[in-house]
């Protein structure tokens, strides 16, 4: 007899119905690979009048959610309403209750992990949350399972798949920022509040859970330095083509020692680079280990089929765990919810530069630039002025520098931008 676990959704919006979906239509083909019986038991929504295209019968559907977090019966809850209340509340109750927990939440997991982790273990069950990173990618379970030998030595991820979205439309088809957000949102691949997204901190509150799985240590959200994408223009990506390179948004962890570098921004990646070929709203995380090299996970960063894939993986993982009465597997290993990472401050940091900024049309200038940077030992590989750029006496300027301190090219930014013939702010990105 398949061993029954029954389950119980919070939030039946995109991912919700998506992970109904599968627990009801593929129920036969998940009893025969886990010799398991999953039953969604009992699913929570604010309104059950709207068609989600599945049939719900036997399942019962409620707009209270006690009735599935005090249900005796019911061992895993899913949580996929989003945000931060009253979505933390209720994952706290439900492992008071000893119930597993899995979640999509990855703004949740980012900024309250450390008391999320506590609640689970104090309760000896788990939290999980494949779907919080990646989408349909199996990124966590990979850092956490199959690379487990590892040391880590960097992972680089481009993990918001709007803003990958409106910069390969801004290289493929030279249309500007808004443009690209308007098609983004067009095509459903961009939220109509699309800040989140493109201001960096959707691609933080990811790195933030992917830096603590690598670090085995919390690592705190509001402590990375982040840069969006809004900042960038055709002519900057332009430019970016012509040095060879193509801009990301990157997520980028460096691990120096027992210290980690954390920082999204954008980025100017070789054109060679595997991850220069993400494109579109996909997403991928390329992650190297002392043993296993450099490897590279691809895939669809979200949307309701793969994300509901990442959760039924969980779902499957705990279930194991019930079956074999194996609870809290998680929740005090691979991270030490007590254990803070300690963070590298972006002042120690060196990195090769894109400078881009409008100055009068005269001569001169060029030196008086590469004097001031020189004067703060940063070198220039190459220089790109150009004729006219539609303003009169105003021209573009745009430099990359050799490998140069952080703080070393702040001072010098300010320096340059005192100069009067300075008619712009200056653009600084970063090379991969
Ligand atoms: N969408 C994706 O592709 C994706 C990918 C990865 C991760 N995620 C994460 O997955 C989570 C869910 O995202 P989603 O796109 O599925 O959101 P969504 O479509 O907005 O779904 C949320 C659902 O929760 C319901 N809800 C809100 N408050 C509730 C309450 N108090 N009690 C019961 N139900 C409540 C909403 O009902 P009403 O609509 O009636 O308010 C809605 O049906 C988020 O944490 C998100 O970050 C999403």
């Amino acid at each position: 007899m398949a061993k029954e676990i029954n389950l119980g959704i919070l939030g039946l919006g995109t991912v919700g119905t998506g992970v109904a979906k599968v627990l009801l239509e593929e129920g036969d083909l998940l009893t025969k690979r886990t010799g398991m019986r999953f039953r969604l038991k009992s699913a929570a929504d604010l309104d059950w009048n709207r068609d989600r295209g599945v049939d719900f019968a036997g399942v019962h559907t409620t707009t209270d959610v006690n009735e599935v977090l005090n249900d005796p019966e019911i061992e895993i809850i899913v949580e996929t309403i989003g945000g931060y209340e009253p979505a933390f509340t209720y994952i706290m109750q439900a492992l008071a209750n000893h119930k597993h927990v899995v979640t999509a939440n990855k703004a949740l997991i980012a900024t309250k992990g450390t008391e999320l982790f506590l609640q689970a273990k104090k309760n000896g069950v788990d939290l999980l949350f494949e779907a919080s990173v990646g989408g349909g990618i199996p990124i966590i379970k990979s850092l956490r399972e199959g690379l487990i030998a590892n040391k880590f030595l960097s992972l680089y991820g481009i993990i918001n798949g709007t803003s990958n979205y409106i910069l390969t439309k801004m290289h493929q088809d030279e249309v500007d920022f808004g443009q690209a957000l308007r098609e983004a949102q067009m095509k459903g691949f961009a939220e109509a509040d699309s800040t989140l997204d493109v201001s960096g901190g959707d691609a933080a509150h990811k790195l933030t859970i992917l830096a603590s799985l690598a670090a085995g240590a919390m690592v705190d959200f509001d402590s990375i330095p982040v840069e969006g994408i809004t900042s960038i223009t055709t002519l900057d990506v332009d430019f970016a083509k012509r040095f060879g390179y193509v801009i990301k948004l990157l997520a980028i962890c460096r691990f120096f020692g027992t210290e980690l570098d954390l920082r999204v921004h954008p980025t100017l990646i070789p054109k060679e680079h595997l991850l220069a070929a993400v494109n579109n709203e996909l997403n991928a995380v390329f992650v190297t280990g002392n043993y296993v090299g450099d490897t590279m996970f691809y895939g669809p960063g979200a949307g309701q089929c793969p994300t509901a894939s990442a959760i039924i993986s969980d779902i499957v993982d705990l279930s194991k765990d019930l079956l074999l009465k194996n609870g809290e597997r998680f929740s005090n290993r691979t991270v030490n919810p007590e254990e803070k990472a300690t963070l590298l401050p972006l002042d120690k940091i060196s990195n090769r530069f894109y400078l881009r900024m409008f100055t009068l049309d005269k001569p001169g200038i060029l030196s008086c630039i590469a004097g001031v940077l020189g004067n703060h030992g940063i070198s220039i590989s190459s220089v790109i002025q150009l004729e006219t750029h539609g303003q009169k006496d105003v021209v573009p300027i745009v430099l990359l520098t050799h490998k140069a301190p952080e703080k070393a090219m702040d001072n010098a930014l300010t320096e340059i931008a005192a100069f009067d013939f300075v008619r712009s702010d200056i653009l600084r990105l970063r090379l991969f």
